[in-house]
């Protein structure tokens, strides 16, 4: 027989999404359990760059006051993770060298000079870059810290446990998985690529897949991010620059193509031409949970006592903080930092 749970709030998605908004939940004093059908932090979570790209021009506009809203709440989110998990989560690099228009239009042009201080490799070829105040992180640093981090919190985290059924019972939700029956006065989708699901309400979130890779380079070589329109460098400060990405609509697939990935390396090798590539290839693929008009879905969902927070596209780790804060506040009742008019559900109709 199925053991039972009862808590306030039940999350399917371990990922960064759900196991940050998991502790904003506990720091409230509300009981929740986070289902996760595989390993937690293991999918989109895990393979991402890690910029916190609060001003990538690639970005939607609407999306800008709550890119500035998370960057700000960054400092405290990491602190709070790594003294709950007793694990390091530092900002790997602190600022960006991003690609603008020959004119310039971002900010300062970077000189010659200052792009040697921070980055002495760096080829900048006919390209023109501003510097942006952004960081970066190593999602890795969060893979074992925020699931890590959760548990001492005091929230349940099931892994290898896929939500079968979910059911309203006017006064909350049962969630049936294969060992567990869950119930919850809320349930919240923050399944990312996943999360259009049937059983989760079906909203338009498509899979988005980016193809990744790391090279080799002295570490003093980039201290900094670099962008471009097409390829962007993460220094992790201890010889590896990660490298990406694709952006393929391929379905579930998450398999690495080398015809695929090369140009991307070319561009990065242009760029940084003491950097290396490590034989075999450190490649991999991650799933971005992508919608209709780039912005994440965060609200009510039609179902009762059910919300959707995802959709986070190419930003998931940098609106992670945002994200569970004003999701906790939303269903708490009280007004959120940032207006959700923008992201929810309910702008696609459909849920
Ligand atoms: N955040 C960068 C990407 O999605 O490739």
């Amino acid at each position: 027989m199925n053991s039972s749970l009862v808590v306030d709030v039940a999350i399917a998605g371990g990922g960064i999404i759900g196991l940050s908004l998991a502790l904003e939940l506990r720091q409230r004093g509300l009981s929740v359990a986070v289902m996760e059908r595989g390993h937690a932090m293991s999918s989109a979570s895990w393979a991402a760059g890690g910029m916190l790209a609060v001003n990538d021009p690639q970005n939607p506009l609407k999306l800008l006051p709550l890119c500035i809203r998370s960057w700000a709440l960054y400092p405290s989110y990491l602190a709070r993770i790594e003294a709950l998990s007793g694990r390091p989560v530092p900002l790997r690099t602190q600022r960006a060298l991003q690609e603008q228009k020959p004119e310039g239009g971002l900010g300062g042009t970077a000189t010659a000079a200052e792009i040697a201080e921070l980055a002495p490799g760096l080829d900048p070829g006919g390209h023109s870059f501003a510097w942006l105040d952004e960081g970066s992180i190593d999602p890795n640093d969060l893979r074992e810290a925020l699931p890590a981090a959760v548990r001492a919190a005091g929230g349940t985290l099931l892994e290898e446990t896929e939500v079968l059924s979910v059911e309203t019972t006017g006064r909350g939700i049962v969630v049936e998985t294969l060992r567990e029956r869950i119930s919850a006065g809320m349930l919240v989708n923050c399944c990312g690529a996943w999360a259009g699901g049937r059983r989760l309400g079906g909203v338009p979130v498509e899979p988005v897949k980016g193809q990744m890779a790391n090279l080799r380079c002295a570490p003093e070589l980039l201290r900094c991010v670099v962008r471009t329109a097409g390829v962007y460098l993460v220094p992790r400060g201890d010889g590896r620059v990660t490298i990406g990405a694709t952006l393929e609509h391929a379905g579930f697939d998450e398999t690495v193509e080398s015809s695929l990935i090369r140009p991307v390396i070319d561009a990065a090798l242009r760029l940084l031409p003491e950097a290396s590539l490590p034989s075999p290839l450190d490649a991999w693929a991650g799933l971005r949970p992508g919608t209709p008009d780039d912005l994440p879905i965060l609200g009510a969902a039609k179902l009762e006592n059910c919300w959707h927070a995802t959709g986070h596209y190419r930003d998931g780790i940098l609106l992670a903080p945002v994200t569970a804060r004003v999701m906790a506040q939303a269903m708490l009742g009280e007004t959120p930092d940032v207006s959700l008019d923008a992201f929810s559900p309910a702008r696609f109709g459909s849920d």
